[in-house]
């Protein structure tokens, strides 16, 4: 039974990053619900890990890495935790986090507060020695600490220690609340960068919605180049787009939701066209519904990722979204998800392969 409805006004009553606490909290307390979905159409292969479905959640939820078991449980083929730093840090004054109901979005400035990677590290050790496994791919977001002298540095230190305990990491280089995070996305910076990280897990990159065309060529050029595992489109937006609720106009972060979605997913177009769909591109950005995260696959994501519908519509829209992903798929005559991926381009390349 979805309970959400119920809890719903009493987490909108709260400040937000309290409710998200407090959310976090009963996730760890064995809280939440258990759901899965097991249909075939939905299954793929991708960094030679098997996907139970393509929803994912998205980096930011679960910073500390503190409720891995619990998240898969909801439903999700994977999850996307952090973006940890090297040492721990408060992150920017609070408040930090705002919402726009009416629009299903939020603005937010945290600016990676954490605990900092041992405590990170330790909290995934515990969840791959558990005595009941929970299916479901692991995603590590690496990030730098505010006023690090040595970005790579601190990449590399998250990297060498997390590497092992990962299913794929992605580096997190466009965050907009850390000052100079998002530079490191022009050509030189990225080159370099992108040449000093060597790991034997995927290595994805994460990506602004902010890009002007100069610099999107220029990040999909590297990214063939340096032969990166993929690429995770996008992050929030600085954009301010004219519906936002007017009190937010000024707040300054990043947005997400629903505002978000068209600005990602044609961002997800643009790359899979300039990559001829030869790197595997995970869309997120404004999903709230099954239509929406079939949209982004249909304009090139192999896997998709929320964060922020999950605020406001609660666990069960992990559900409604596969199942409605499966119907959409049989409604277009389609046996798997793989032949959907970029139709919309078409460039006509398959990403994730069939688990048959
Ligand atoms: C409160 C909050 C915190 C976030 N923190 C991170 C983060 O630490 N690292 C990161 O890469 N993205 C972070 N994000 C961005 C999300 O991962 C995602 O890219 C973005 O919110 C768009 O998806 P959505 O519209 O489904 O929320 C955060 C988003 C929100 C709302």
């Amino acid at each position: 039974m979805d309970l959400y409805p119920y809890f719903r006004p009493l987490l909108m009553a709260m400040e937000p990053e309290q409710a998200h606490r407090l959310v976090l909290g009963a996730l760890k307390a064995g809280f939440g619900p258990s759901n899965c979905s097991h249909d075939e159409s939905l299954k793929s292969t991708l960094w030679s890990r098997e996907f139970k479905n393509p929803l994912g959640l998205a980096a930011g939820f679960d910073k500390d890495a503190e409720a891995i078991a619990p998240l898969l449980a909801l439903g999700f083929g994977f999850v996307e935790i952090g973006t940890v730093t090297p040492l721990p840090q408060p992150g920017n004054d609070r408040p930090r986090l705002f919402r726009d109901r009416k629009n299903e979005s939020v603005i937010n400035r945290l600016g990676f507060p954490g605990k900092g990677l041992e405590f990170f590290a330790r909290n995934i050790d515990s969840f791959r020695q558990r005595a009941a496994p929970v299916s479901g791919v692991l995603g590590v977001n690496i990030g730098i600490n505010k006023g690090t002298l040595s970005p790579i540095d601190d990449y590399r230190l998250c990297l060498g220690r997390l590497e092992p305990l990962a299913d794929y990491i992605t580096i997190n280089v466009s965050s907009p609340n850390t000052a100079g995070l998002r530079d490191l996305q022009a050509r030189k910076e990225l080159d370099q960068l992108l040449s000093g990280l060597t790991s034997t897990k995927p290595l994805l990159l994460k990506i602004a919605p902010d890009l002007n065309l100069a610099q999107s060529v220029d990040i999909a050029e590297l990214a063939l180049q340096h032969r990166i595992g993929g690429l995770v489109i996008s992050n929030t937006t600085l954009m301010r787009p004219a519906e936002l609720a007017p009190h937010l106009k000024n707040e300054k972060g990043g947005l997400s939701g629903r505002l978000l979605k068209n600005l990602s997913t044609e961002l997800i177009r643009d790359f899979y066209q300039m990559t001829g769909g030869t790197i595997p591109i995970i869309g997120v950005g404004g999903v709230s519904s099954a239509e929406d995260a079939y949209e982004k696959i249909k304009a090139g994501a192999s896997l998709v990722q929320l964060y922020t519908a999950l605020i406001y519509q609660g666990p069960s829209l992990i559900t409604r979204i596969l199942e409605g992903l499966t119907d959409l798929l049989q409604r277009d005559g389609l046996r798997h998800m793989s032949q959907a991926v970029g139709v919309e381009t078409g460039t006509g390349k398959v990403q994730a392969k069939a688990v048959v």
